[in-house]
């Protein structure tokens, strides 16, 4: 296939080319249950394949999703390892259908905390799937937009101080560079689920120019249909970037 025939860079007229979501309310659809946390947390990770498959129908080239934020440390042992085991089961579960659908995986946020054998799972899977190119699904774990500003911060300071950058030279262009997300597109759509209206940490510098959209709907029983609505109705606002439109 030539670079014409499939660019990565391509915008389906009116669709959203990168979303990203804010999978929130696991927990809360759990205890409407009566049942642990963690039930939530299963049940929110089997609604991951549905949205993936659903990206390349809504023109969806690029989609990111927040597993587990720098912050999220702060819960309980018990549900910091479900949470740490669920991701692993994922990935070893996941591995073979997304290479085989074409999906291109990479992970963002900073892995130095995490355990050593899933950060295995996670450069295997990266490694596995690196030639896909149909959808680019990114997940956020243990990622937080300050963290991330402060861990480039420290890598662009870096480079100043061994000569290999010039301080005048450091403006919008650069600092980008240094971030998780080098490789992507800034995100067009910001969803985030359960009913919330806050950022969470995520994405901070990327989202400066994204419309967003808070749903009710908790994580686990997001739709196809749903994300499909969202993707649409985003094709009908005027993205002004600070100008006056003509
Ligand atoms: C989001 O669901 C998943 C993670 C943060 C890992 P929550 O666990 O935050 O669910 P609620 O917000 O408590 O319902
Ligand atoms: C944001 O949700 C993080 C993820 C979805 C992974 P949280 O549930 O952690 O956010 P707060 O605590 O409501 O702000
Ligand atoms: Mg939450």
């Amino acid at each position: 296939m030539t670079a014409a025939a499939d660019p990565q860079d391509a915008t389906v007229e009116g669709c959203p080319r990168h979303v990203a979501i804010i999978m929130d309310g696991n927990g809360r659809w759990a205890t409407q249950r009566g049942r642990p946390r963690l039930f939530g947390h299963h049940a929110g990770a089997k609604r991951v394949r549905e949205i993936v498959e659903a990206c390349p129908d809504f023109g969806v080239k690029y989609l990111t999703i927040f597993a587990f934020s720098t912050e999220n440390w702060k819960r309980t042992q018990v549900e910091v390892a479900g949470l740490m085991t669920l991701f692993r089961r994922y990935i070893s579960k996941e591995m073979r259908h997304l290479r085989e659908r074409g999906v291109r995986v990479r992970f963002i946020g900073d892995r130095v905390r995490l355990d050593d054998k899933l950060i295995k799972l996670m450069n295997e899977l990266e490694e596995a799937t690196a030639h896909n190119d149909h959808v680019n699904l990114t997940i956020a774990l243990n990622y937080g937009g300050r963290d991330e500003v402060a861990r480039a911060t420290q890598r662009l300071a870096q480079d100043v101080a061994e000569g290999r950058l010039n301080p005048d030279n450091v403006d919008e262009e650069t600092l980008p560079k240094y971030l998780d997300t080098y490789v992507l597109p800034d995100p067009d759509l910001v969803i985030r689920t359960s009913g919330e209206a806050r950022i969470s940490n995520f994405l901070l510098w990327q989202s400066a120019y994204a419309e967003y959209e808070f749903i009710d709907t908790l994580w686990p029983d997001f739709t196809r249909a749903e994300f499909g609505a969202l993707c649409a109705s985003y094709g009908g606002r005027e993205r002004r970037f600070g100008a006056v439109k003509a």
